[in-house]
């Protein structure tokens, strides 16, 4: 039977309901980062379009609190602007109903309705393909590679970073199609700082990882 990403690939079962969290530190610190720039987006869409109800979705949500905490955040940015200026009916056409959805399905197909989200969000997500490259199917590379190292030949780096582009490419046509005209999208994931990209401390804890996954692989 052939792959299909999310059948074959989704994430594994942890140890209990919170397993996920416990792992996910960073994801909640780069939430905490991104607040500001959050709260500029909803104020944005809302004063821009006054949306009868505000569409929000999260893309690549997780099973537990970091997903609970973005509604929490900007449901709290709603109350916060509400009881700041409670009476003000300008202000309160401002503070729409707020419908949150996290939906199961790769972001790398349409998920929503055409011109029918007005924020769209995703943290920590976008670094992942949507496939390996076509070129490196059927062989095992396509499976242990998981971040671009040293380990990896030029000519592969090359051709994930085309899958990138690729896969990037097809996001931002698919959201542009669902997003409202005059919406907003606050996409947090990771990246690197330098053309280099054998540079950075990430390659060498990626680079160790993809060797201890080799070497399973190879027992
Ligand atoms: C590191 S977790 C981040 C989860 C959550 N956003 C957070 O910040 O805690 C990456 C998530 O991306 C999801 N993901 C990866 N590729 C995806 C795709 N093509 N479509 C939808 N979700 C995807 C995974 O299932 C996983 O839940």
């Amino acid at each position: 039977m052939p792959m299909r990403i999310e059948r074959d690939l989704h994430m594994a079962t942890g140890n209990g309901e919170t397993s996920y969290t416990k792992n996910s530190r960073i994801q909640e610190k780069a939430m905490f980062q991104m607040k500001s720039v959050l709260e500029e987006a909803t104020r944005a869409v809302c004063t821009a379009l006054l949306p009868q109800t505000m569409v929000v979705a999260d893309l690549g949500c997780s099973s537990g609190p970091n997903t609970l905490r973005f509604v929490t955040e900007l449901i709290e940015q709603f109350n916060k602007s509400s009881t700041t200026h409670k009476g003000d009916a300008a202000t309160e056409a401002l503070q729409p109903p707020c419908y949150i959805s996290g939906l199961p399905g790769s972001y790398y197909t349409r998920i929503f309705p055409s011109e029918s989200v007005h924020l769209f969000h995703s943290l920590f997500c976008l670094q992942w393909r949507s496939q390996a490259p076509e070129q490196l199917k059927g062989t095992q590379k396509s499976c242990l590679d998981i971040y671009i190292t040293k380990t990896m030949s030029p000519s592969m780096v090359k051709l994930f970073q085309h899958q990138f582009q690729k896969d990037f490419s097809l996001f931002l046509r698919l959201r542009y199609e669902e997003l409202v005209s005059g919406g907003q999208m606050v996409l947090t994931f990771i990246g690197r700082k330098h053309e280099d990209v054998f540079a950075g401390e990430s390659n060498h804890l990626y680079g160790l990882l993809a060797q201890s996954l080799k070497s399973l692989v190879d027992e």
